[in-house]
């Protein structure tokens, strides 16, 4: 039931969907639609804005999904999400993938006193990090097409009036974007591009379709308890199984949300519905299309062997922007 409320609340909801919209909605109001960044994002946050606005109405409204199965109360369920978005925007570099995993200790050199990994099986971690150094390559290839010097970064007035109004706690309140507020080198901007990129589709992907699989099974990842856990000498039973996991009503209701959010993919990472104009960023592009069958290769060959294949990072697999 924890990892259940965890998982909506923190991991999904608001680390996914909700940390997206400030950049959304900063990409449409500051840069010109021309401009090269909100030519490179804009894939990425295609259909983000409705299914968030969906989530609101529907979700983490009252009477809502999150108001029927969450364990807490609505008011407090949302005031979870809420510390977990102002945690992720005051430290946003801390949550880039290779940051996180080693804030968490299980990242690639997270070793123990033998010196093994501490969690030599995880496959999340291993498929995420090539997703994201792919993703890192092509953002790179990209921005330095546009940004050649670093005088182009800073007479860029859109890109700064961007940055101003996701920093401004009237704006986005991203308070952690860029240290000092400035953004001025090529890189700090390679990496929040990463970054957001990352999370619209493989983050947001590997967070969304396992659901199916854990949670739709009610007795699996019940999202709420409805009776005391049974003390340690009573007997356990059936029915004291059944008073602890939710009636049957809202069992269905959980299985039907991880349904609904589960079936569908309507965009793939690295295949935009529009060309880009400018051939160079074509160039660019193929370039990340031929690493993601690389990656696809790869997993295939790591499913084989591992004590059970994971497939929810195979790049044909992930879409292109958060949508469900
Ligand atoms: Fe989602």
């Amino acid at each position: 039931m924890a990892d259940g409320n965890y998982h909506e609340a923190i991991s999904h909801l608001g680390r996914t969907h909700l940390v997206l919209e400030p950049f959304v909605l900063a990409t449409a109001n500051e840069l010109a639609s021309n401009h090269p960044l909100s030519i490179l994002l804009k894939p990425h946050f295609q259909f983000t804005l409705a299914i968030n606005e969906l989530a609101r109405e529907q979700l983490i409204s009252p009477g809502g999904y999150a108001d029927a199965l969450l364990v807490g109360t609505l008011e407090s369920s949302i005031s979870v999400i809420k510390a977990a978005i102002k945690e992720y925007l005051d430290n946003f570099s801390d949550f880039a993938l290779p940051n996180e995993l080693t804030q968490r200790g299980v990242g690639k050199n997270d070793l123990d006193e033998h010196g093994d990994n501490f969690l030599p099986d995880y496959p999340y971690r291993d498929d995420a990090l090539l997703l994201w150094e792919a993703i890192e390559s092509y953002v790179r290839d990209y921005l330095s097409l546009y940004y050649s010097s670093p005088e182009r970064i800073l007479e860029d007035t859109e890109l700064r009036n961007w940055v101003q109004k996701l920093m401004s706690s009237e704006g986005g309140n991203v308070k952690g974007l860029v240290v000092n507020g400035k953004l001025e080198t090529k890189e700090q901007l390679v990496a929040i591009a990463t970054q957001l990129i990352f999370i619209s589709g493989p983050q947001h992907g590997a967070v969304n379709y396992p659901q199916y699989d854990y949670m739709s099974f009610v007795p699996n990842m019940p999202l709420a308890t409805y009776a005391s856990p049974p003390s340690r000498d009573q007997e356990i039973d059936e029915a004291t199984i059944m008073k602890i996991l939710p009636p049957q009503k809202l069992a269905a209701k959980q299985l039907e949300l991880m349904r609904t959010l589960t079936v569908f993919q309507p965009n793939r990472l690295g295949y935009p519905d529009e060309d880009f104009v400018d051939k160079r960023a074509q160039d660019a592009l193929k370039q990340f299309q031929t690493k993601l069958n690389e990656i696809e290769e790869e997993i295939t060959k790591r499913n084989k062997t591992r004590i059970k294949p994971y497939s929810f990072l195979l790049p044909s697999k992930v879409p292109n922007s958060l949508n469900i």
